[in-house]
């Protein structure tokens, strides 16, 4: 497979795995959190699939196309594994889903982020909430949501979050 089409398979997962989430959580109120504004492209894709919801964006130094930014009161600027402790005062345990899009092409790197990130994100989840993923996020409190069709396994990860409420 070239380049091209692996980076367009991983496109449609992202893409099919974001929409096949937002339908799951359609009934549930709260908060969207997107970890990775990038240029703004999944951002966009999450508030045109889900215009009544508030989006929350996570990033260090993300920047998209103006038409593509957040409002001001919608960003938590810096690193992630501070933001995240951050946002719980904001928001307390009411995100109903999470896009986590913070990977690079290092993956031992990635692999160690997503573990210190996982128990500071699962604070802010809602039981029940779904928290969607380029990287693998194997935590103990998240069990593991069988991908759409379309999608082959180990190109995106869809966790669901375990707890009482
Ligand atoms: C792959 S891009 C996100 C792409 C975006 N979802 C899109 O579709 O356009 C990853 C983003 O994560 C941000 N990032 C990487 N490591 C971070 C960290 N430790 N804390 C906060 N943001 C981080 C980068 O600044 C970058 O904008």
């Amino acid at each position: 497979m070239s380049k091209l089409e692996s980076f367009i398979r991983r496109m449609m997962a992202q893409r099919d795995c974001l929409n096949f989430a937002a339908q799951r959580i359609e009934a549930m109120p709260g908060p969207v959190l997107e970890l990775g504004l990038g240029n703004g492209r999944t951002y966009d894709h999450l508030r045109q699939i889900m215009p009544d919801r508030d989006i929350y964006v996570f990033d260090r130094n993300g920047r998209p196309f103006a038409s593509f930014a957040p409002p001001d009161n919608r960003i938590f600027r810096g690193e992630v594994l501070e933001t995240l402790i951050q946002a719980y005062d904001v928001l307390g345990k009411t995100a109903v889903l999470t896009h986590y899009d913070i990977g690079t092409t290092n993956t031992e790197k990635s692999s160690k982020l997503a573990e210190r990130v996982s128990p500071l994100l699962n604070r802010l989840m809602y039981p029940g909430s779904l928290v969607v993923s380029s990287v693998a996020m194997p935590f103990s409190h998240w069990s593991v949501v069988p991908l759409p069709a379309s999608v082959k396994p180990g190109r995106y990860f869809i966790y669901r979050v375990d707890g009482l409420r």
